[in-house]
């Protein structure tokens, strides 16, 4: 992203030296020996440039200590008395300079009417930042972004943000609540739907293509805006997978896993971030200065803005470390929240916090600072409106239709198709067959929308049902709904039995209600088909019809006697608004499903949480899963279940083709690296010093269709200061092959893909041994070691 002022940007970068320089200075003097801890390197944020500063610097000395704290105070106007804000005449608090940001407005014509009041009436005219929830697009809806992050697509998910900031920007919204970061390693935790799964690397690459995409080019183009990295920081570890639910996180994880994804997203110049409900290791992620303060401004140097989550000052109290509202606000605001979403509490409390000295005027500019840099970058200033005649969306373009639908034929996962054994494959099907389509999902436009959609709206999708019968004809198609997502009759079970009995094969859409199971408080404890879907999918399969399984969820289910008996199945998430014909398209082969799982599928609900890059333990079960009871005492006294199997369902990485894929062994550039050599790099970043490491290897399609691979590079670590996962993934390409083709994928893995935050609190590369695999998903065997020297 370049805000188009770049060439001053060596000026700040040479001011932040002179500082750093200083500092360095100090401490060589306090410990002339020893080598400070080194935490990383700050993120390339360019929202501080030197013509910005200035013009923050005017304005903060113009500025009264009441309109100083309006800049930190934001409603939601869709929600005049929402919960906690208690407040509603935001017009004439506007013109009174006592708000900075306003979220949930209708369209533009709203958005410009708030803005003139701010702009004319308010004593410094300085303009309010409109902000909403764009998660999968805006009125043209995307699958959601777990679907996203399961097309393993980086390009295909930029370009989805900025198609939703187009459609954003041109009804007045200039901030998203977007990406969602956090990983999620819990599939009973709901919010899984809305982030990348539980890969770090794979969740920075997802992160850098949001912010890319939502900011654009140039973040005061009028079709961009900013984005904002959520929910910072650990919400994912919500103990139990409970929604709001505390986190406990050792400094070591949170580095390693949980923190690099907000890195990624601030080092692509992301302009904010949100601040997170749980409590992170007992001290709130609302009110933590080491997460807000020591990390984000002191060790990444970020220089945007940092909101609360809706209403998470206040609940400060509720979380007991605070006794009263002054003291809720004082905490988080000193902790580092900038600016307070709905809690009403800076705005009532924040002056006086000021005037008793509990809060200085020091504290207060820098927080003001944060949002008019935003502000600033955005252009806001010299474009404060939004042009109501700028093309509008609705009907969509076909180019967004197209790229929706795109998005959603890559992110379908492909979990079964036969067994190779008794049960033989049925995708891709014929057109000549007959399909019995049965399923609560099948028809469910509204569900097909997925948990955040936006402006989204129901007219716009095209269910499975409509686009199925539109290709083969209604003839071909016997529709049985078979019940509703959370009940169904016996009499729409045995409508559905009788319509499977009629046709070649049975297409089952079931799964989960987007909204109400999944997505912020939809968190679940059992992962199983709601009401009776599990018994009509039992029943159908008993006709002998072959089934496909067409699972739509925010999360993995926990399905084993289903993957065990049907056909076929595939996850397809919420798909959007081109459902029925993505859909259509791979289930026919007109397109080969490529998805690949972002998260382990667990077996059942009592493995989690489940992830790949876990660490060994000093008694790990090994590969081969062990039988159930332990036979004997070498078996039992594992890390295992005795009831279970420690392999999930299906592994994170995994998905099926029309086609099959062959690997030959990898080729690494380097049988031995210098750790020295690599942490020089890592720390000055200079291109003389790099020392990639050339992984290469050859993959052929076996099989007779055309399809694209996503070839995944994982990395494992011994001998270091600290157990290391067994793998992570360190780099991965989507190519396309046709049958026959043989194309060989060449990786160059930079030193960060063997940094580990070691014992010592530091980034760093450590001696020891590396193994390197590169294979179609986590799971693969064999490896190629590297040794890592002194
Ligand atoms: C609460 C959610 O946690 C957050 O993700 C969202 O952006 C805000 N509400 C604003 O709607």
């Amino acid at each position: 992203m370049n805000l188009g002022i770049k060439p001053n940007r060596w000026i700040f970068g040479l001011l932040i030296c002179c500082t750093l320089a200083s500092s360095l200075t100090r401490a060589q003097n306090q410990a002339a020996t020893e080598e400070p801890p080194f935490r990383g390197l700050p993120v390339r944020n360019d929202l501080a440039t030197l013509s910005i500063e200035r013009r923050v610097e005017d304005l903060l000395k113009q500025m009264t200590l009441e309109e100083k704290v309006g800049q930190l105070v934001q409603y939601s106007i869709g929600t005049p008395t929402g919960p906690g804000t208690g407040r509603s005449g935001y017009e004439e608090m506007i013109a009174g300079g006592q708000v900075g940001s306003l979220f949930n407005l209708e369209n533009a014509t709203a958005a410009n009417r708030y803005q003139h009041i701010a702009m004319e009436r308010s004593r410094l005219h300085i303009p309010l930042l409109f902000g909403l929830d764009v998660i999968h697009g805006y009125r043209t809806i995307f699958p959601v972004p777990l679907a996203m992050a399961s097309t393993w697509d980086p390009p295909v998910v930029e370009r989805a943000a900025h198609l939703a900031a187009e459609e954003a920007t041109a009804a007045g919204v200039r901030w998203t609540f977007s990406p969602m970061v956090d990983i999620a390693r819990d599939a009973r935790w709901g919010r899984m739907i809305e982030g990348a799964g539980e890969d770090p690397f794979l969740g920075s690459e997802m992160a850098r293509a949001y912010v890319r995409g939502y900011q654009g080019r140039r973040l005061d183009a009028p079709d961009s805006m900013a984005s904002c990295a959520k929910h910072y920081v650990g919400y994912g570890a919500a103990e139990g997978g409970r929604d709001y639910n505390t986190a406990e996180i050792s400094e070591h994880t949170l580095r390693e896993f949980y923190l690099p994804p907000f890195y990624a997203a601030l080092d692509e110049d992301g302009a904010s971030v949100m601040s997170s409900f749980n409590a992170l290791n007992g001290v709130p992620a609302t009110a933590n200065p080491f997460t807000l303060k020591q990390i984000l401004r002191k060790e990444w140097q970020f220089q945007g803005l940092v909101t609360s989550d809706w209403t998470a000052v206040v609940e400060l109290m509720a979380h007991g470390i605070a006794n009263d509202g002054a003291t809720a606000a004082t905490k988080a605001f000193t902790a580092g929240v900038d600016m307070d979403m709905e809690s009403n509490l800076y705005h009532t409390y924040l002056a006086d916090m000021v005037k008793s000295g509990k809060v200085t005027e020091a504290q207060l500019d820098e927080g003001v600072r944060h949002v008019l840099r935003v502000k600033i970058a955005l252009g806001l200033f010299e474009h404060p409106y939004t042009d109501e005649t700028r093309k509008r969306t609705g009907p969509l373009d076909k180019e967004n239709l197209e790229l929706a639908r795109i998005a959603a034929e890559r992110s379908f996962v492909l979990l079964k198709n036969g067994n190779g054994k008794t049960i033989p494959p049925v995708l891709p099907l014929k057109k000549g067959q007959i399909v019995a389509l049965i399923g609560p999902l099948a028809d469910d436009a509204q569900n097909m929308l997925g948990s955040w959609a936006g402006r989204g709206q129901r007219d716009d999708v095209l269910t499975l049902k409509t686009a199925l019968t539109e290709a083969i004809g209604a003839a071909k198609v016997k529709y049985a709904q078979g019940g509703q997502i959370r009940n169904s009759t016996d009499k729409e079970i045995a409508d559905a039995v009788a319509a499977a009995k009629k046709a070649n094969v049975a297409i089952l859409a079931l799964g989960e209600d987007a909204a109400q199971m999944s997505a912020e408080a939809g968190s679940r404890a059992h992962l199983d088909l709601p009401g009776r879907q599990e018994e009509l999918l039992e029943k159908v399969v008993a006709t002998g019809t072959p089934v496909v399984l067409v699972l739509f969820s925010g999360r993995p289910l926990t399905l084993s006697w289903a993957f065990e008996r049907v056909s076929a199945a595939l996850a397809a998430w919420f798909p959007g608004v081109q459902a029925g014909p993505a859909l259509y398209r791979v289930l026919y082969g007109e397109a080969a499903p490529s998805g690949r799982l972002v998260v382990s599928w667990p077996r059942t609900v009592g493995q989690l949480p489940l992830y790949y890059n876990a660490l060994s333990t000093g008694r790990p079960a090994g590969n081969t899963d062990l039988s159930h009871p332990p036979q004997n005492g070498i078996e039992k006294y594992v890390s295992r279940y005795v009831d279970e199997l420690n392999s999930p369902q299906f592994p994170f990485g995994y998905g099926l083709s029309y086609t099959t894929f062959e690997y030959a062994t990898p080729e690494v550039s380097a049988t031995r690296i210098s750790a020295k050599a690599l942490n020089e790099y890592l720390r000055k970043r200079s291109p003389d010093q790099k020392r990639d490491v050339i992984v290469s290897v050859k993959v052929t399609n076996t099989g007779k269709n055309s399809a694209d691979e996503t070839v995944q590079l994982y990395v494992g670590l011994t001998g270091m200061s600290v157990a290391e996962p067994v793998k992570a993934l360190k780099a991965f390409q989507r190519v396309a092959l046709a049958p026959g083709d043989t194309k060989k994928v060449t990786f160059e893995l930079e030193p960060e893909a063997f940094a580990i935050w070691g014992q010592r609190n530091e980034w760093g590369v450590e001696p020891g041994k590396a193994t390197i695999w590169v294979s179609s998903n986590s799971s693969g065997q064999g490896g190629v070691s590297l040794e890592i020297g002194e």
